[in-house]
């Protein structure tokens, strides 16, 4: 059995790598305490020790807030913490995964669907630190495949405790609000967690360098509601066009396919995914429905 190691198992993405694999890999999880990835001696030992073939490096600060306020300490684990767990991966020559973030392409002055060769000069302070990850993570290993990841949602909870996301949050206010209302000014990829887990073990194939990975999207939020609206027969009527949210500085993150396709991997447009897995969770919401 091929061995798989896993940085940020904990977390939201983590976790369900986890769950994927654990019957097709030999998996070593070490949690935030048992392996800092800001401690590089520690990362080394344990990379040594358990000699994986491939790397998933999903820890991080990915909270884009908690990125602007401690900027010191995020730099520490999103830049340092990377290039300590690349650097780790290159002695063994294990194939390593890095999470990036489509966030890198927020300020930029080209429109979307943006190119990973694209010059870009992220606007925040998380964007900034994932670019400089990239970077390092290439230059100390060449052979790395550096993943910008979009915005990731499952229908499922895995975990009391874990971080909201655009199609939980969706679901909750069908049942609860009359109104829903999304912006207008922001366009981006929303994808499947489950789509882009699966499609990790193609990595293992590929050359080392940037990708963008998630599910094409070229409408912005408002839109993209209506069409998954329109396509499962919903009254539109009840979607509201948030007008305020990114109107000073619209944003535009969606994200070009090409050099993944060509690298075999394709996903599912957003809206194919919202559609199919609304579709999926509604007989059982009815279902609950009925039985109260
Ligand atoms: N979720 C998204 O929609 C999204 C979108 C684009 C990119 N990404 C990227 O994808 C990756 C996974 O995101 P996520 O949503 O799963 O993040 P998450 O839920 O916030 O999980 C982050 C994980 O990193 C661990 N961690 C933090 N600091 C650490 C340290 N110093 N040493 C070791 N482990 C540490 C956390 O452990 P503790 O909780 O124990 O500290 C947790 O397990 C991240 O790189 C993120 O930037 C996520």
């Amino acid at each position: 059995m091929k061995r798989l190691l896993v940085t940020g198992a904990s977390g939201f993405l983590g976790s369900r790598i986890i769950e994927y694999y654990r019957d097709r890999y030999e998996i070593c999880a070490p949690s935030h305490t048992d392996m800092d990835i800001t401690d590089k001696e520690k990362v080394a030992a344990v990379f040594r020790d358990f000699k994986p073939h491939m790397v998933v490096h999903s820890a991080a600060i990915s909270d884009v807030g908690v990125c602007e306020r401690e900027p010191e300490q995020s730099g520490k684990i999103n830049v340092d913490g990377s290039r300590n767990v690349a650097e780790a991966s290159a002695k063994i020559r294990a194939k390593c995964l890095v999470c990036s973030s489509d966030q890198v392409y927020v300020g930029s002055q080209v429109r979307g669907p943006h190119k990973e060769e694209e010059d870009v000069v992220p606007r925040n302070v998380y964007g900034r630190e994932k670019l400089l990850a990239e970077e390092e993570c290439l230059r100390l290993n060449p052979e790395c495949v550096i993943l910008r990841l979009s915005w990731m949602y499952d229908t499922r909870t895995l975990k009391e405790g874990e971080h909201g996301d655009f199609f939980r949050t969706l679901a909750q206010r069908l049942q609860t609000a009359e109104n829903l209302s999304y912006p207008v000014n922001d366009v981006r990829g929303i994808t499947d967690v489950n789509e882009v887990v699966c499609n990790f073990e193609r990595c293992m194939e590929i050359k080392g360098g940037v990708y963008n990975f998630g599910s094409p999207n070229d409408r912005n939020t408002y839109e993209t509601v209506s069409v998954m609206f329109r396509e499962l027969g919903w009254d539109e009527a009840r979607l509201k066009k948030d007008e305020d949210s990114f109107r000073a500085l619209p944003r535009d993150i969606s994200m070009d396919q090409e050099k993944l396709k060509e690298s075999g991997i394709i996903f599912p447009s957003t809206v194919e995914s919202l559609v199919r897995n609304m579709r999926d969770i509604l007989p059982i919401k009815e279902y609950e429905a009925q039985g109260e």
